[in-house]
């Protein structure tokens, strides 16, 4: 597209919320502004484009939401956006009425199959910007919203662990990631968890509780394992009751951190990867770039198709798993 064709950007956040959204949504919306682009909100996600909930923002519309969780845009999930082409149409219709030219997309995998398809379908312009908590998007090598996650999971995990010392307990503890285990490992590694169970990585209950025994006999006085959603064992709960069963030795207790590793102010990292990344959203608009989300790959601002972002998930770095085994020890 001609550079000069751009007048009106529309932006959306779409998915699970991630903390440093907000500071997603501020960059894009001045950086439109810095370049004379009138920037619109589009609220609640794809359901928004849908409905036309879409309202001019300003300057001041951004004002001071830097630092909050969430979304001041809302989100929502439309798996049937991705499935349903009169739901697309409906959208592009909408767009095209308010004169927006070309939208950005801040969200997860899910988020960049439609966007995918706007593009494919209808030649319309659209960029997305990596954003959720699981880290799990192939081609960048952090999402926003991971940093703030796995601090939250830290800062939670740590207090349990002075619990669990106090009483010699084995806590068994699920983190978030939906089918990724990236938060479980960072998490372990940073809490000095004595195992981690993550979908990656194939293992049983016995293998858990065989070590967990040894680890016993070490005379440790607390234990935690750290149970990333989507493992093929089952939830926290599920383990724990099994594991019951082969560890006697043990009081064994549970926790979920489930949605509170959404919420929260957002880190320094994650603000400043937000802010990255929503100007160069808006600048790779301006260079009629389309069809591709920016991320970061080694430090640089990076931009990959979205066909290749949602191919496949980040694999996760079989160093850090080595690192956490060892220092468990
Ligand atoms: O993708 C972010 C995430 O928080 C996952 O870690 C989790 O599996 C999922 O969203 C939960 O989604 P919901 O809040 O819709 O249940």
């Amino acid at each position: 597209m001609d550079n000069n064709k751009i007048k009106k950007v529309g932006v959306l956040t779409s998915g699970g919320d991630a903390p440093g959204m907000n500071a997603a949504i501020r960059s894009v919306v001045r950086s439109c502004i810095y370049n004379n682009i009138i920037p619109v909100g589009i609220y609640r996600g794809y359901k928004g484009l849908v409905r036309k909930n879409f309202e001019t923002m300003e300057s001041h519309s951004v004002s001071k939401i830097i630092q909050l969780g969430g979304t001041i845009l809302k989100s929502s999930r439309l798996p049937e956006f991705a499935t349903d082409k009169l739901l697309r149409k409906m959208a592009i219709d909408n767009l095209r009425e308010d004169m927006i030219d070309a939208l950005v997309v801040i969200g997860g995998d899910g988020s960049f199959r439609g966007a995918d398809l706007l593009v494919k379908e209808f030649g319309f312009p659209v960029v997305g910007i990596p954003c959720t908590i699981d880290n799990d998007i192939y081609g960048t090598d952090l999402t926003i919203g991971f940093d703030t996650a796995i601090n939250t999971a830290m800062e939670a995990i740590d207090k349990i662990r002075d619990t669990a010392d106090s009483h010699n307990h084995l806590f068994f503890v699920e983190v978030m990631g939906r089918d990724a285990g990236f938060i479980a490992t960072h998490t372990a590694i940073a809490t000095g968890a004595e195992a981690t169970i993550i979908p990656e990585v194939p293992t049983s209950i016995e293998n858990i509780c065989s070590y967990m025994k040894t680890e016993r006999r070490k005379n440790k006085t607390s234990g935690i394992v750290i149970v990333s959603e989507g493992s093929e064992l089952g939830s926290a709960v599920e383990i724990a009751s099994r594991a019951s069963q082969l560890l006697p030795e043990y009081k064994i207790r549970v926790v979920t951190l489930g949605h509170i590793q959404r919420g929260g102010s957002p880190s320094t990292r994650d603000r400043v990867l937000a802010s990255m990344l929503g100007n160069h959203a808006v600048d790779a608009l301006i260079e009629g770039k389309s069809g591709i989300m920016v991320g970061l790959k080694g430090g640089q601002i990076s931009y990959i198709p979205f066909k290749e972002a949602c191919s496949r998930h980040n694999p996760i770095d079989p160093d850090m798993l080595r690192i956490a085994k060892i220092l468990s020890i």
